[in-house]
C-alpha cells in the first residue's frame, strides 16, 4: 500500500489483459500496476515480471516479495488451479473466483448438471465417461433423425474442445478424437454431447459478489477464423459492443431465468462466485439458453466492453471483493465499441512468429483507438510477434458504424508478415441495427 493506494497485479498476457491493465492504471486508487508475466507488448505500459502463471505458489511468493496488496486473475487455468484460494491463504486480497466455483468452466459436467437441477435453460445432454457408450449414443440419435449434434470435452481444452457435427461420421471422430486418442488428454476423458442450438450469440460479462450479479453491457464474439463464419473456431477474431440482438426484454429474461439462478446454485453446490462470470447465451426461438459459462473477462469481449465502462474498474473489483458490489456502481457510457484481431497466417493451426510488428503508435496517436498486445514480444527496440492473436485493435464511438470504421482505419496501419483479419467483423450486428 502507498499513501493509502493499492499495489496491483494482473494475471495473464494477452489482449483482454493490456485492457485489463490500461483501465486499472487509470483508476486513482491505484498506485502501481504490475503483469505476470504480461507481454512485450503491455510491457510499454506497465511493468511484467516473468512468471508462469501456472506456477501457482511461484505467482504467489512474487506477489508477496514485491508487496502487491491486489491481484486480479484472469486466465482459465490459474482459477481452477486454485489460485485464488492460494493468494488468499497467503493473505493477498485477489479478484477471481475460488477453485470451487471456478468448476462452473472447468467442468462443462460439473456446469450441465447444475444448470439441469436448477432449471436453468441450456441444450438437452448426455454425459460419457466411455467411449462405446457416446458411440452408441451418436449412432441411434442420427438413426432417429438427428440433423445434428455437439461434442463437447469436459474439461479446459485451449477453446478446442468443442466440436460441431453435422454428421453420423462427424460426430464419430470428435468422439473418437476426444475419448480414444485423447487428443485434449485428461480434459476429454468425459465427454457431454448435446442438442445443436441456432439462433444469435450473445456473451454478457458479469461483476459478481455473493449473491449479486452485476451485468455489464453486452456483446458479440467472432469465433470462426474467416470471413462469413467459415473456417475452424478460433479464440475470438472480433468483437462489438453493446450486442443489438440482447434487447432489454431479453436482459430481463436472462437476469430472472439465469443469472440469479446460476449465481444462488453455484453458492449452494460448490462456494460463492466472486469475480468476473461470463455467460455465453443462444437467443433461440424457445428464449435465451446458456452455452458455456466461463469465469473470467472474455477475450477479445474485454476490449471492446472495458472501453465502454465510465465507472472505476479498480473500485468495483474491490466492491466484489468486499462483498459491497451493487449496481450503481457500475455505469457504461452510450456509445460502441468494435474490435479487430490480427492474427499470423495459418492461426488456429500451425503458424510462424517472429516477425517484426510496424503501426501501433501511428495507429493509436490517431485517436480513440486502443491497441491491446497478445502474442507479442519484444526482441531489441522492436515488437516482433510470438503467438496466434498477435494483437487487437479497438475503437469506440457514437454508434457501431462509427466504432466499426475506426477500428478498421486502425487496423489498415498495422503491418507484420504474415499478418490476416477478418474484414466483416460487426457485419451481422449491423444488419441487426439497420433493421
Ligand atoms: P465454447 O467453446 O463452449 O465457447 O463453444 C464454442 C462455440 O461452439 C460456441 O460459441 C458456439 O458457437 C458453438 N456451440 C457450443 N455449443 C453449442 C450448441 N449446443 N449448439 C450450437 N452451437 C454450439
Ligand atoms: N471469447 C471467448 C472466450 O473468451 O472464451
Amino acid at each position: 500500500m502507498t499513501n493509502g493506494k493499492l499495489n496491483v497485479a494482473v494475471i495473464g498476457s494477452g489482449g483482454r489483459e493490456h485492457a485489463i491493465v490500461r483501465k486499472l492504471k487509470s483508476c486513482a486508487g491505484a498506485a502501481s500496476v504490475t503483469a505476470i508475466p504480461g507481454n512485450g507488448g503491455i510491457a510499454r505500459d506497465v511493468k511484467c515480471v516473468d512468471i508462469d502463471p501456472l506456477d501457482v505458489s511461484a505467482v504467489v511468493r512474487c506477489c508477496m516479495d514485491a508487496k502487491i496488496d491486489y491481484v486480479v486473475v484472469t486466465p482459465d487455468d490459474p482459477l481452477a488451479l486454485g489460485m485464488v484460494d492460494a493468494l488468499c491463504e497467503a493473505g493477498i486480497r485477489a479478484f477471481g473466483p475460488v477453485k470451487a466455483a471456478a468448476q462452473l468452466e472447468s467442468s462443462k459436467i460439473f456446469a450441465k448438471n447444475l444448470m439441469k437441477k436448477y432449471g436453468i435453460p441450456t441444450a438437452e445432454y448426455e454425459t460419457f465417461t466411455d467411449s462405446t457408450a457416446a458411440f452408441n449414443f451418436v449412432r441411434k440419435s442420427f438413426a432417429s433423425g438427428e440433423k445434428a449434434l455437439v461434442v463437447k470435452a469436459d474439461g479446459l481444452a485451449l477453446g478446442k474442445g468443442v466440436t460441431i457435427c453435422m454428421s453420423l461420421a462427424e460426430a464419430e471422430s470428435a468422439v473418437r478424437a476426444a475419448m480414444d486418442e485423447k487428443c485434449f488428454g485428461k480434459s476429454g476423458e468425459r465427454i457431454v454431447i448435446e442438442e445443436y442450438l441456432t439462433g444469435p450469440e450473445v456473451s454478457v460479462l458479469s461483476f459478481c459478489s455473493g449473491g449479486v450479479v452485476v451485468p455489464m453491457v453486452s456483446s458479440m464474439d467472432h469465433k470462426r477464423a474467416l470471413d462469413n463464419d467459415e473456417g475452424p473456431n478460433t479464440g475470438g477474431m472480433g468483437c462489438i459492443a453493446p450486442n443489438p440482438f440482447y434487447t432489454p426484454e431479453i436482459a430481463e429474461i436472462c437476469m430472472k431465468r439465469i443469472f440469479i439462478p446460476t449465481i444462488e446454485a453455484v453458492k449452494k453446490e460448490a462456494a460463492p462466485f466472486t469475480g468476473c462470470l461470463y455467460f455465453g447465451l443462444m437467443l433461440t426461438e424457445a428464449g435465451p439458453k446458456v452455452i458455456e459459462y466461463n469465469c473470467r473477462f472474455g477475450d477479445p469481449e474485454t476490449q471492446v466492453v472495458l472501453p465502454l465502462l465510465e465507472s472505476d474498474l479498480l473500485s468495483i473489483m474491490l466492491a466484489c471483493t468486499n462483498g459491497a458490489l451493487t449496481p450503481e456502481m457500475v455505469r457504461f457510457g452510450p456509445g460502441a465499441a468494435a474490435c479487430v484481431v490480427a492474427a499470423s497466417g495459418g492461426y488456429p493451426a500451425m503458424y510462424r512468429k517472429g516477425f517484426r510488428i510496424s503501426g501501433i503508435d501511428a495507429t493509436e496517436s490517431a485517436g480513440a483507438i486502443q491497441v491491446y498486445c497478445a502474442g507479442v514480444k519484444r526482441d531489441g527496440d522492436s515488437l516482433v510477434t510470438s503467438g496466434g492473436r498477435v494483437l487487437c485493435v479497438s475503437a469506440a464511438a457514437a454508434n457501431l458504424e462509427q466504432a466499426l470504421k475506426t477500428a478498421y482505419r486502425g487496423i489498415a496501419n498495422i503491418r507484420f508478415e504474415n499478418m490476416r483479419f477478418r474484414t466483416d467483423i460487426g457485419k451481422l450486428a449491423l444488419s441487426a441495427v439497420k433493421k
